[in-house]
């Protein structure tokens, strides 16, 4: 794994868990090119790391992600504009397609680019005192990293709506009624929590996890007949692995299954 060092990120691992700290705090971790295209490089070496089998995404001080960089954009053209659109969305896309499970810890203000950086990841699991909004249109823009596309995925058209158009920031609380976030816990315990989720995730079979991820993604993306005929493929794909037959035989013997990702 890469031990390259980055000026507004940090990475460590706890085992088979990685764990990339977002840490421009002066900026509360706003999204500028330079901490996207950071974000990119390291994405890119987790995804070749076959040690790297649960992803958690993190920010340094009060905030998770404060948005895009406001100071960077303000005297953006259209073409600087779509420039730096595409880099947020295509990173944030790559995030998505890992093939391993990824957890964003929201540990403050996951506004704009935040939130939007918290919707590619798998799970979210906020802080009490995480805030989440899009607070574009108040700005003068409309949301650029996705934000229009996942929202509505995940929270509903009339909430993605309603969101979007107001500019309103909601509490963790309100996040996780809508389905935006997974769990809520004490600011304290965000990190054991997403940890615990994700050690509980990296002890299943991670072959069958991977094509959960591929057949979950696939499913809302295409019609429910290819949808389900991808699942079956990929059930089908599972008989032919040393996990299954691990996880079944434990299961005869009354014991706790060893997966080895074979
Ligand atoms: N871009 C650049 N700098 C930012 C920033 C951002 N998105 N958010 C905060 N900062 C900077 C502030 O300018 C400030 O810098 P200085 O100390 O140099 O003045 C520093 O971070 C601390 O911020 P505040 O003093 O504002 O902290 P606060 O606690 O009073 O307020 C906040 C926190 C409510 C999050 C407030 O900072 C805020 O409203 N930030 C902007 C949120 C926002 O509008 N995000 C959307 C950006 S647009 C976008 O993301 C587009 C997209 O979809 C791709």
């Amino acid at each position: 794994m890469t031990t390259k060092q980055y000026n507004n990120l940090k990475f460590s691992k706890e085992g088979t868990i990685g764990i990339i700290t977002l840490s421009r705090p002066k900026a509360l971790n706003a999204l500028n090119t330079e901490l996207l295209l950071e974000l990119k490089d390291i994405v890119k070496a987790i995804s070749q790391d076959e040690t790297v089998h649960v992803l958690i995404i993190t920010g340094d001080g009060k905030a998770f992600v404060a948005g895009a960089d406001i100071t960077e954009m303000k005297d953006f053209n259209s073409v600087m504009g779509l420039k730096y659109g595409e880099l947020g969305a295509s990173v944030f896309k790559k995030i998505e397609n890992l093939k391993i499970p990824t957890i964003a810890a929201v540990n403050g203000f996951a506004l704009g680019g935040g939130c939007e950086l918290a919707m590619c990841c798998d799970i979210r699991i906020a802080s009490e005192n995480a805030k989440f909004g899009q607070p574009e249109v108040g700005l003068g823009i409309s949301p650029g990293f996705s934000g229009c596309v996942r929202l509505a995925r995940l929270a509903g058209l009339a909430k993605a709506r309603e969101l979007i158009y107001t500019a309103d920031i909601i509490p963790a609380s309100e996040a996780e009624k809508i389905g935006l976030v997974n769990k809520v816990v004490p600011p304290e315990q965000l990190m054991e929590a997403a940890i615990e989720m994700a050690r509980k995730i990296a002890s299943k079979a991670q072959i069958a996890v991977r094509y959960s991820k591929m057949a979950i993604n696939k499913g809302i993306e295409t019609d429910i007949e290819t949808a389900i005929a991808f699942e079956n493929q990929v059930f089908a794909l599972c008989f032919s692995t040393e996990d299954q037959k691990e996880g079944m035989t434990a299961f005869v013997d009354k014991r706790v299954p060893e997966f080895k990702v074979k």
